[in-house]
């Protein structure tokens, strides 16, 4: 069976960044409270000349620019997000006419939400095996401020805004595994659309042991369907969203913490741009080489999980 191999990355957050100090003389919270309670220093807010389309596309076009590709070469474009600028047309839509991608491809969005960008990525090479293609775009990108209640400081010291993106190209001889579920649960909740204003609700203890279960056996599943062991891994990227959430992962694993790559005490959780943004920070601070194999795991609203083995056959960014 074919595999994705990850060509390039790319990456946008909006310009301003809101601190921990700065949402505490909004809610009755503290950095030292979020700080150990989550890691996040601090998260990006869209401005007013910012939204999920403008990342999205800065993000896609980097990752497209990275690639040496031609625009015309993409054979898919797809978008992970839950907090699309409209219900129509698509993300990946607008991403595709401001790149002028070819229109004789597949091009659509995703939502499973903070896994999104795996889904993203499978449902990618599944139309690219049904199509013909061998390049795919694939970006994720949230602009998650406008979906919070900015009084509730259970959630709104969370998350964050930004955009990930990849060209990846199916090849044969790419090791490729994923691992995808869901279990039909609402401890996650974005109301919308509808007239309502939408605001993201959460039960993060039980969001927190799901989170703590599903990590590890994402791991091990891809392990497991790889014949590989975590020694044969450079990178396990996992959705950021709480470093205590990873940290309890990589001691129930008994896993070597350095290969964890953490970012989200700048980000936040961003949600489906989690994972692409942390692959775009992993090779823009030149940690990213070719021919390094990852292990990506996302999990989130839903309750919907995701694994997947990939590998880089860029260029490394100090080569
Ligand atoms: N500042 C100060 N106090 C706060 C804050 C805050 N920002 N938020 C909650 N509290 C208070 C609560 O009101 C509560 O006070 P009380 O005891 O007087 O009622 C107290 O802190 C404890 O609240 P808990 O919710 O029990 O806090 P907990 O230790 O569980 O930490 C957290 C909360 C950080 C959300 C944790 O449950 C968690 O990390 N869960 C995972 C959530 C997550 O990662 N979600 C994102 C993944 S899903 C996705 O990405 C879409």
């Amino acid at each position: 069976m074919k595999g994705l191999q990850i060509l390039s990355t790319g990456g946008a957050l909006p310009a301003r960044a809101v601190t921990n100090d700065e949402l505490s003389r909004r809610v009755d919270t503290s950095d030292e409270w979020i700080t150990t309670r989550t890691g996040i220093r601090q998260r990006y807010f869209c401005g007013p000349d910012e939204s999920a389309t403008t990342l999205a596309v800065a993000a896609a076009r980097q990752a497209l620019e990275r690639s040496g590709l031609a625009p015309a070469e993409i054979g898919c474009c797809v978008c992970a997000t839950l907090s699309a600028d409209y219900a129509s047309p698509s993300m990946a839509c607008l991403v595709q006419a401001e790149l002028g991608l070819p229109e004789d491809i597949p091009v659509l969005d995703v939502n499973a939400a903070c896994s999104g960008f795996l889904y993203g990525a499978a449902v990618a090479r599944g139309l690219l095996a049904a199509t013909g293609g061998r390049y795919v775009l694939v970006i994720g990108c949230e602009q998650l401020s406008r979906l919070l209640d900015m009084d509730d400081r259970s959630t709104c010291v969370l998350f964050g805004d930004g955009a990930g993106a990849a060209v990846f190209e199916m090849s044969e001889s790419a090791p490729f595994a994923a691992l995808l579920g869901a279990r039909g649960d609402k401890a996650i909740q974005v109301e919308g659309p509808g007239p309502l204003p939408s605001h993201i609700q959460m039960d993060g203890k039980a969001v927190f042991r799901f989170a703590v279960d599903a990590i590890p056996k994402c791991v091990d599943g891809i392990l497991a369907q790889t014949g590989l062991t975590l020694d044969g891994v450079d990178w396990v990227v996992c959705h950021q969203a709480n470093e205590r959430i990873i940290d309890h992962c990589v001691k129930k694993l008994n896993a070597p913490a350095e290969k964890f790559f953490k970012n989200l005490a700048r980000t936040g959780n961003t949600s489906a741009a989690s994972i692409p943004l942390a692959l775009n920070e992993l090779y823009e601070s030149g940690q990213l080489r070719h021919g390094q194999t990852l292990l990506c795991v996302g999990f989130g609203g839903g309750l919907t999980w995701a694994g997947a083995l990939l590998t880089y056959q860029g260029k490394g960014n100090a080569e």
